[in-house]
């Protein structure tokens, strides 16, 4: 396991691999590895060689209200989990190194990130796209793996590398849960014991709407309805509730007929935002 914290060295490293004929692959992280992240690993392993890690807590996809600093970071115990996943390259970089003084560049993708998550966090994609543009001209990957947990920042990834002609192929992932349905995540950490013991109402919630869209549902405003009466208790604050189109993420309000749905929910338990998503066809 070699850890790059320089993009120089990286380069000549990656550089090495690539004269061999290896193929490479990403995995972009913030860090504070779960399961949901060591998922990536295992599904972009049989495309490549090689699997570089990225753990970066990137701010410019945070605002300044956002957790930036208390995001939780255990760069130790990230490398031992990445090592035992098959990591070979763990790229940790500090600020200073991805945003030198002067930084003045972003990249901005459209629609795709201007509803769901968008619509309460206006910056957070421009960062996204960002560092993760800079991270694909850093690494060159053949491949890169996003999880579906992030369903929107999946799509909003897919469009920027098609509208900008990265190459990269572009691989999603399924969201890995626990044992209750709660879907992983590193901010998962600071729920209260009462806040944890209410999460599960979301997947369940989900789950439930999905059976009466098996059951022959198939009115988008009754279903985002019936998911924001189920999670109607005074734990749950809720930021959206949204039925998309799977691959476009418009709205979808009347009857649904063949399209590709997206059931996907953002909400506040105290100061800590979940998402989740389920699809529906
Ligand atoms: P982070 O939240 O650390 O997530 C890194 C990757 O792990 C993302 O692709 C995310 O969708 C995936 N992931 C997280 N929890 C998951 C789960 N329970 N099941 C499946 N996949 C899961 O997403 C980011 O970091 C950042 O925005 C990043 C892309 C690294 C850019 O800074």
């Amino acid at each position: 396991m070699i850890i790059a914290r320089k993009i120089e060295q990286l380069k000549t490293l990656l550089a090495k691999a690539r004269l061999s004929g290896h193929k490479v692959g990403l995995v972009p992280t913030m860090g504070y590895l779960h399961e949901g992240h060591l998922s990536l690993v295992e599904t972009i392993v049989p495309y490549v060689d090689l699997v570089v890690m990225s753990i970066f807590v990137n701010p410019t996809q945070f605002s300044p209200s956002e957790d930036y600093e208390s995001y939780p970071r255990d760069l130790e115990k990230d490398i031992k989990r990445a090592e035992s996943a098959g990591v070979e390259i763990i790229f940790s970089p500090s600020v200073r190194e991805m945003y030198p003084k002067g930084y003045q560049s972003f990249i901005h993708v459209d629609k795709v990130s201007e509803g769901l998550c968008g619509a309460s966090r206006p910056h957070h994609f421009r960062g996204v796209t960002t560092v993760v543009g800079k991270l694909f001209n850093i690494v060159q990957p053949d491949f890169a793996v996003f999880g579906e947990k992030d369903y929107q920042q999946l799509v909003v990834i897919k469009q920027m590398v098609k509208d900008l002609n990265f190459p990269v192929r572009i691989l999603g992932s399924p969201i890995i849960r626990e044992d209750d349905g709660l879907a992983k995540s590193s901010r998962n950490v600071y729920l209260s014991p009462e806040q944890r013991r209410n999460a599960p109402l979301l997947y369940c919630t989900l789950q439930s709407v999905k059976d009466a869209f098996e059951g022959g549902e198939r009115t988008g405003k009754t279903l985002v309805e019936m998911t924001r009466q189920a999670l109607d208790i005074p734990e749950v604050q809720i930021d959206y509730i949204e039925l998309v189109h799977a691959e476009s993420l418009q709205p979808l309000q009347g009857k649904i007929h063949s399209q590709p749905v997206l059931l996907a929910l953002a909400v506040y338990m105290g100061s800590t935002r979940l998402i989740d998503n389920i699809r529906l066809q």
